[in-house]
């Protein structure tokens, strides 16, 4: 095989063979093929496209070129869950406790925050002492013991997955639902669950802006999932106004506590529940509206909230900031952002209200960025309510003062507003199963 002839076959929309994508992903990995020439096939793929046997053949193989992990150790069905990335997103920290008090494990390895998205590793690590790199035998024992653990990813998942994401990045070729596809579905069959959720975003803060290509993308990772033998399904979700109220990594960790606490802010309280759902239906649980009956309960009773004290517990860290987040460190300086306008907010950018508390610290520029976990912004107002001149619209947290100057202007910038009142779209756009489309 030359990879100069599977340049060509694909340049002209010719379908590869499993072991010519095997060859390849081998090949490239152990650095037989130079960047250039896989620069050029992920070009091609842009363009032709692949087929869904090609997806999920390019899938298998960069899942098989690290470690697969084997959760056997672990008693009963396990659930994963993915999100494809939002601003304000923290339904892992609340749905992964509610799952595990419905008596369904979760044995979760997630990643960090880059750009204008959060990272759920980042978040917990917001809690002092918490533990996300741990030795696979704990990790285990943990998810036998309380049900739930969420860590980081481990160094060798899928590392043809991480060489080939950094070469998109610098090739703009990450916008591809084969290759969007097949990293995501790469890293989550390699670690091991039986069942998979996915939370595909939409709207201006995810990868996917129009719901159209949100369900292509969810339509191609089922497929995949499906064909790998993994109970899958993915929930179209909004991520054209960002989800809560916190944006940033410590302030994020305390709306979700509310929420599991059954006080949380009603988009993400909702959100969390359909997703939880979705999770338990998809282990078995009972129809859908039974497990939502579930959810509701392991809130109300408490049961999910103790879930979340045992796991930070378990993973090293101080519950006393659960049990009472007044304890969480501060940061020390705060801004309010007041509205220079009249009117109902027509829309956010919700990227833009990433950015925005990006540069106040609680995210990375760069891979190598480090993150202030007490930064963030508080949003006051969002999508669809009415504010006066002069009304506060967010409060910003910093360790320095000098931030807020930036920050304060995109987010002004993010917000634009209407004299006609606006009415939100649903909160949860479409359902996608081996048996369809589902729109709401
Ligand atoms: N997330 C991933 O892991 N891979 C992509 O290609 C896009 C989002």
């Amino acid at each position: 095989m030359r990879m100069y002839d599977l340049i060509t076959k694909k340049k002209h929309g010719e379908e590869l063979t499993r072991d010519e994508i095997s060859e390849m992903i081998r090949g490239y990995v152990n650095g037989e093929i130079p960047d250039y020439q896989m620069s050029a096939m992920l070009m091609a793929i842009c363009f032709q496209g692949m087929t869904e046997k090609e997806t999920a053949d390019l899938t298998i193989e960069m899942a098989h070129s690290g470690d697969m992990v084997d959760l056997s150790a672990i008693k009963g069905i396990k659930v994963d869950k993915h999100s494809t990335g939002g601003v304000g997103d923290k339904t892992t920290l609340v749905i992964g406790p509610i799952v595990a008090a419905c008596g369904v494990k979760v044995a979760k390895m997630s990643g960090r925050g880059l750009g204008h998205t959060g990272g759920t590793v980042d978040k917990l690590e917001s809690i002092p002492g918490m533990q996300v790199a741990l030795k696979q035998e704990q990790f285990f024992e943990i998810v036998n013991k309380v049900g739930v653990s969420v860590v980081g990813q481990s160094g060798n998942l899928a590392p043809a997955d991480k060489k080939l994401y950094a070469l998109r990045d610098v090739t703009a070729t990450v916008d591809s639902i084969p290759l969007i596809s097949s990293s995501i579905m790469s890293k989550k069959l390699a670690a091991g669950s039986d069942c998979i959720l996915l939370d595909v975003k939409t709207g201006s803060g995810a990868f996917m802006r129009t719901v159209e290509d949100s369900i292509a993308l969810a339509q191609r990772m089922v497929a995949i999932g499906e064909h790998a033998g993994r109970n899958t399904m993915a929930v179209i979700t909004d991520m054209d106004i960002p989800l809560g109220h916190a944006i940033g990594n410590s302030l994020e960790v305390m709306e979700a506590i509310e929420t599991l606490q059954g006080h949380g802010p009603k988009d993400l309280t909702e959100v969390c529940k359909i997703l939880a759902a979705n999770m338990l239906y998809l282990a078995k649980k009972g129809t859908v509206e039974e497990c939502e009956q579930l959810v509701k309960e392991a809130v109300e009773n408490g049961a999910a909230f103790k879930k979340l004290v045992e796991m930070v517990e378990a993973q090293g860290g101080d519950s006393s900031v659960i049990q009472d987040t007044g304890k969480f460190r501060k940061a020390p300086y705060q801004y309010e952002v007041k509205s220079a306008r009249e009117g109902y907010i027509r829309h956010m950018d919700t990227e833009q209200c990433g950015v925005a508390s990006m540069v106040l610290g609680a995210g990375r520029e760069t891979k190598d960025s480090s993150i202030d976990y007490s930064a963030g912004i508080v949003l006051k107002k969002k999508t669809g309510e009415f504010v006066k001149c002069g009304e506060v619209l967010a409060v910003l947290y910093a360790s320095k003062e000098e931030l807020f100057q930036k920050a304060e202007k995109i987010l002004t910038n993010a917000y634009s507003f209407s004299e006609e009142p606006v009415r939100n779209r649903p909160l949860v756009l479409a359902k996608v199963s081996s048996g369809g489309v589902e729109k709401y």
